[in-house]
């Protein structure tokens, strides 16, 4: 489908449209817009337009889907797949203003957001109030509840937890031809119809704009304990990891760092003590919690002893709030250590849990062959390991070349074999359209296009991405 540019005369209809505050084409503005945290790509809009309710959404839709003109939904822009990259150029959407908590609603559990709201703001609002809302992406300072739901996000918690999708009741969406719809109730039970709601959770802005979200909470667990276990070897660490679910616990946070990782990320965080001596390869950074201190207490010291019998070195308690707090900033800021170490490309690979050691062994072995570095860390728990590949040394040919391509589709191809998937949580986006054959048949990448077309048929709405 051919796409329409934007012209000095589209500008100004916009403007007519939305109001001259909604509008900009200011060049910081433009370039702001122009990525997120995939890589160091950059694609400029033409405008940028930020509508503050979901009836200038809709006028805003139906304006572009009539001119053609591609729109791209961004919000803190933190996504790791270029979801957020205006690829076609056109006006990227930004839900800044959707910016208000509608209510907490404690008794029922649930509560209405808009989908500009920080995550991190929502989990503490609900937090007052003895609620938990769990989704804890690394990025929860930053990113929002709108994106989070776009991309289907996890965290360290989903373990025990469970993803975005897990929480989400109901979504209040624009569609490309500006009907403003709701996908489904606001109960915890509903059989009613197509799960519309769970078809948005993860449509990555290609399908509707998502303005309100309701999600369910559950009690907030007011104990925790966080432990810490250096390994010799990173794959014996990696397979420690079923070796916990099996010994019957489930933790709440179960996170496998390398020790590159670690070092790189230790130079921006202060006030964190971490074993790296010699020999050191891996961590795993565990957490317990609950309701009862004794429990929670009863159930760190087994998964201490069964993380020692697994072939930990030590298992470290954090002791004060300080150094729990500490060991998780750590943690959250791997991703970005990583990127201020090196250009990377990061491979947001998943598959069953017990394949974890399997998962690491073979990345080891592809960068061995196809000539590349790389640093894994991620949710282990969850099977679910981040492969960051970074350049390093390689010339800018060969990591632009083919050859390192044919590494990441191997990959693919061996997490396919393991059982596994293409992204975890972090999304196709832009990066990782390429691999989608590996992920599905040709019938099943059909009907998702088809999906798209009934929706969006003018695919105007995140043009690009995913397929
Ligand atoms: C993390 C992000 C990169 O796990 O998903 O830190
Ligand atoms: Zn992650």
């Amino acid at each position: 489908m051919k796409m329409a540019e934007v012209t000095r005369k589209s500008i100004q209809a916009l403007i007519d449209l939305m109001g001259a505050d909604q509008v900009s084409v200011d060049p910081d503005r433009l370039a702001d817009f122009s990525h997120d945290e995939t890589e160091d790509i950059r694609v400029l809009p033409d405008v940028v337009v930020r509508p503050s309710t979901p009836e200038e959404v809709s006028l805003l839709l139906r304006w572009a889907n009539e001119a053609r003109i591609p729109v791209t939904p961004a919000a803190a822009r933190t996504g790791l797949s270029g979801g957020a990259i205006p690829v076609h150029g056109g006006i990227s959407l930004s839900m800044e203003r959707f910016n208000r908590i509608l209510e907490i609603d404690p008794a029922n559990f649930q509560a209405s957001v808009e989908p500009g709201v920080v995550n991190q703001v929502f989990h503490e609002a609900c937090k007052e109030q003895g609620l938990f809302y769990p989704p804890d992406p690394s990025s929860w300072g930053s990113s929002t509840m709108g994106g989070n739901v776009a991309y289907n996000a996890g965290g360290p918690k989903a373990v025990k937890y469970g993803v975005t999708g897990a929480y989400v009741l109901n979504l209040e969406v624009v569609l490309p031809s500006g009907e403003i719809i709701w996908t489904g109730a606001n109960t915890l039970k509903n059989s009613t119809g197509y799960n519309l709601t769970q078809l948005m959770v993860g449509s990555e802005g290609t399908l509707a704009v998502i303005t309100k979200i309701v999600v369910r909470l559950i009690p907030y667990p007011r104990h925790h304990l966080t432990l810490l276990a250096p390994f010799a070897s990173a794959e014996v660490a990696c397979a420690a990891v079923s070796r916990i679910f099996q010994a019957g616990i489930t933790p709440s946070g179960l996170e496998f760092m390398e020790r590159d990782a670690i070092d790189w990320t230790l130079r921006y965080v202060d006030g964190v003590s971490i074993p790296t001596g010699p020999g050191i390869e891996a961590h795993l950074l565990m957490e317990v919690d609950g309701t009862d201190q004794e429990a929670v207490m009863r159930e760190a010291e087994q998964l201490a002893l069964v993380a020692e019998e697994a072939g930990a070195l030590e298992v470290l308690f954090a002791q004060t709030q300080a150094e729990r707090d500490a060991l998780w900033k750590l943690r959250r800021r791997v991703g970005e250590a990583v990127k201020k170490h090196s250009v990377y490309k990061e491979e947001d690979t998943v598959v069953p849990r017990a394949k974890l050691p399997d998962l690491l062994r073979a990345v080891k072995r592809i960068g061995g062959e196809y000539g590349f570095k790389s640093v894994c860390y991620g949710h282990a728990g969850d099977g679910n390991l981040h492969v960051n590949i970074v350049k390093g040394d390689m010339t800018d040919a060969d990591w632009q070349g083919e050859r390192l391509k044919m590494g990441i589709r191997q990959i693919f191809i061996e997490v396919r074999a393991m059982g596994g998937t293409i992204s975890g949580e972090h999304g196709i986006g832009l990066v990782q359209r390429e691999f989608m054959d590996l992920a599905f048949a040709p019938a099943a990448l059909d009907l998702q296009r088809g999906i798209k077309a009934l929706l969006d048929p003018n695919n105007i709405l995140n043009p690009g991405k995913i397929f």
